[in-house]
């Protein structure tokens, strides 16, 4: 399934026809990160069904709403809950709502995400700005940028040296820095999920030299990037990682909506601080 310009348009009219406001910011929340967006002021919320086109998710922890309004004096997109390639949608549906906010007027992306922590020197509750990811899914053939490329929009052959803004990762450290929470720098693995990994693919990918796995992202900053936006990520760490068999622990999901509660108020801080200095 491919989408057109006509598509994105279609979806941007049905959110003008609710809100005035004009977003510049684009904010995706991931697996329990989504009551940010319950801050916004004078804010707007638009159900995802209501959307044409927009992808639903089916996940408990995503709400499925984009919710527009004021942060620390930004007009804001927050998408509250995203759609996952593991729920059976395409790399193209996956990514759709990052097109729309783009045809929307957004040209900032910032995106959250919860992960587990490969790196041994991370801890549930501490956050990992992205520097770089590895894009496992893309790699294996499920990139979004796959099909008829538009030139008006980007390149065929995306560059990929300069994704993750050198100055957005700056102003989240001076943020970090200003509040006192501990802000890692890393390289976050994408996989398709939903299983969460064997403890071989554990080795595996910390040997590859990946900080944080997770299962969305990678696509979504392909197409920002695609599209010229300028893109910061961040990924909450939610749970430790199992790299040997027989272990007593297990990754589930329970554990990953729990280390939300700690982490929202930490990225919360993050946030509004870069937006406070845009
Ligand atoms: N693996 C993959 N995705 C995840 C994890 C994990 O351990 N935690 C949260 N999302």
């Amino acid at each position: 399934m491919t989408y057109s310009r006509q598509d994105y348009n279609q979806a941007v009219e049905q959110i003008r026809l609710k809100t005035d406001l004009q977003p510049t910011v684009g904010l995706v929340l991931g697996s329990g990160l989504g009551s940010l967006a319950d801050t916004l002021e004078n804010r707007v919320a638009i159900p995802y069904a209501e959307i044409p086109g927009w992808p639903l998710s089916t996940v408990h922890g995503h709400s499925g709403q984009l919710v527009i309004g004021y942060l620390e004096g930004q007009v804001v997109a927050a998408q509250q809950g995203r759609a996952h390639f593991y729920e059976g949608y395409t790399m193209q549906q996956v990514t759709f709502p990052i097109r729309v906010m783009h045809a929307l007027g957004v040209n900032t992306v910032i995106l959250t995400n919860a992960a587990g922590g490969l790196n041994k020197n991370y801890h549930v509750g501490d956050l990992m700005l992205l520097n770089d990811h590895i894009n496992f899914v893309g790699m294996a053939g499920s990139n979004p940028l796959v099909g008829p490329n538009d030139d008006s929009v980007g390149p065929r052959f995306l560059g990929m040296a300069q994704t993750y803004d050198r100055d957005l990762r700056q102003l989240a450290h001076q943020a970090a820095d200003q509040v006192g929470i501990t802000l890692h720098e890393g390289v976050y693995v994408c996989l398709a999920g939903p299983n969460f990994e064997t403890p071989a693919e554990i080795r595996m990918l910390r040997g590859m030299g990946a900080d944080a796995v997770g299962m969305s992202t990678a696509h979504e900053v392909i197409v920002a990037r695609h599209a010229g936006m300028r893109v910061m990520a961040c990924s909450g760490i939610t749970n430790e990682c199992i790299d040997q068999v027989d272990s007593e622990l297990e990754a589930n999901h329970e554990e990953v909506l729990e280390a939300g509660k700690v982490l929202v108020p930490r990225l919360t801080a993050i946030l509004r601080g870069v937006l406070r200095t845009l």
